[in-house]
């Protein structure tokens, strides 16, 4: 597996790469990989002949008082699993090498970017898109790989490809869960013991929530108030956002009918986590 961490290194590969004719399957993280990574990495490897995985910390997509500094970091453990998975190239840049000081170009969804985590994180989808605008160009990739695990992440940028006609697939994998059903999520690591415990809740109350629309309820306020009456049980809980809107638009939704996405963020302690669960 090559290591690179500039740009021209991995273009330089991918033009080899091109010329051979091989397809060249991305996934996009910022390291601290764990088996929701994983999943991406293995799914890539089954439908291409090349692997890139980035590693890059995106600093254009945290405010100014989210995560930054602290966000946790273990490029040698990432380089370990990406290699054990079979994966190509790893790029891992500096911030510097991909925005410059003269750097002014950005990339937004209209929207989709406005409600679920947008209102809490008004900039974090520009900085989203820029970044991944900027991967696919870089590694010329024929498909990209993310997780329903950030479902509205997965939206946007799924409706970015279309509207900007990018040549790639994007193609979406589901969420991995910890044996008790936590999401697997590089933030876990800042939960304490307790909180650790307590975090389950996200998903016990979606559950609920998905059994209520499977089981036929029509009313999104009623199963909004559920979940939510669930997750407020918990002390250490505060909910930042319940909602449920529709799966395409990812507005708001008084009746559900047609494909919807339940969504949650909430805080255990002082940490963020995010859970969801999508009904087709
Ligand atoms: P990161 O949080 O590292 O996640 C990288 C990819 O892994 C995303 O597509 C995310 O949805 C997926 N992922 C994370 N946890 C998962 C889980 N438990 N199950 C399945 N997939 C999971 O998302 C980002 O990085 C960044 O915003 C990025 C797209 C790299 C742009 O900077």
């Amino acid at each position: 597996m090559k290591i690179t961490h500039t740009i021209n290194e991995v273009k330089t590969c991918v033009r080899e790469w091109k010329k051979a004719g091989l397809s060249i399957g991305l996934v996009p993280t910022m390291g601290y990989l764990h088996e929701g990574h994983a999943s991406l990495i293995e799914r890539a490897r089954k439908e291409n002949d090349k692997v890139i995985v980035s590693d890059f910390v995106n600093p254009i997509q945290f405010g100014p008082k989210e995560d930054l500094a602290t966000y946790p970091r273990d490029f040698d453990a990432d380089c370990k699993l990406c290699e054990s998975l079979g994966a190509d190239l790893i790029f891992n840049p500096e911030p510097a090498e991909m925005y410059s000081d003269t750097f002014h170009s950005y990339v937004g969804v209209n929207t989709l970017s406005e409600g679920l985590c947008g209102k809490s994180r008004p900039i974090h989808f520009n900085g989203v898109c820029t970044v991944v605008s900027k991967l696919f160009n870089i590694s010329e990739a024929d498909r990209a790989y993310f997780g329903q695990k950030d479902a509205q992440q997965l939206a946007i940028v799924r409706r970015m490809v279309r509207d900007l006609n990018y040549n790639i697939e994007i193609i979406g994998c589901p969420i991995i869960r910890e044996e008790d059903g936590l999401a697997k999520s590089s933030r876990n690591t800042y939960l304490k013991a307790d909180e650790r415990e307590k975090a389950t809740i996200l998903h016990k109350a979606l559950t609920k929530g998905e059994e209520m629309v499977r089981d036929g309820e029509k009313d999104a306020k009623a199963v909004i108030s559920a979940v939510s009456d669930m997750i407020s049980s918990e002390p250490l809980a505060k909910i930042d956002y319940v909602d449920i809107v529709d799966w395409n638009e990812l507005q708001e939704v008084e009746k559900i009918e047609g494909p919807i996405l339940m969504a949650v963020a909430v805080y255990i302690g002082s940490v963020r986590l995010i859970d969801n669960f999508i009904v087709e």
